[in-house]
């Protein structure tokens, strides 16, 4: 077995909802599967307004809620991440833009769109920052679970090699 981690980063606008969620959620996933020690997983930020800051109330909620243990703050995504991660995955299309315009050129990772791996075919994980209450996390919530198993499935299948 290879000794060298895989490596997954999760992006949003401001890592305080999605990409919290989906990284808690992905951690989750490889820790029930036997497989927490094979992989470095880590969320990161587009913009840099909430850098230091623990995530929304509401996604500390959802994660409690479903035994999701979170335990990071906020940081913004930094040009190193992109030869450091294998894989990283945005929200939404806009994460995608703005990923792609930050990647130096020739860097490592991959960028995918996390919604790609979902087998209901839910693409985009939408904002719910400015919802007023926490429907959206909890849909945000329960799409990080399809697209977690989705993506290792996937991977499994060596169908994300190269
Ligand atoms: P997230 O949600 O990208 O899922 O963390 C947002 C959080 C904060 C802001 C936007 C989106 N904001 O503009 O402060």
């Amino acid at each position: 077995m290879s000794t060298e981690k895989k490596k997954a980063l999760f992006i949003c606008l401001g890592n305080i909802c999605r990409s919290p969620i989906a990284e808690g959620v992905f951690q989750k996933t490889v820790n029930d599967m036997g497989l927490g020690n094979e992989w470095e997983i880590d969320s990161a930020a587009i913009g840099g307004w909430h850098v230091g800051n623990p995530p929304d109330w509401r996604a500390l909620d959802t994660m409690k809620k479903h035994g999701v243990p979170y335990n990071n703050c906020a940081r913004q995504i930094v040009s190193e991440d992109f030869n450091h991660y294998d894989f990283i995955f945005g929200m939404d299309e806009t994460n995608m833009k703005d990923l792609n315009k930050r990647a130096p050129r020739g860097s490592k990772a991959k960028l995918l769109l996390f919604g790609d791996f979902d087998p209901q075919g839910d693409r985009i994980i939408r904002d719910p920052y400015y919802d007023s209450d926490s429907a959206g996390f909890e849909k945000c919530y329960q799409q990080s679970v399809r697209c977690s198993k989705g993506f290792l499935e996937r991977l499994a299948a060596g169908e994300l090699n190269n």
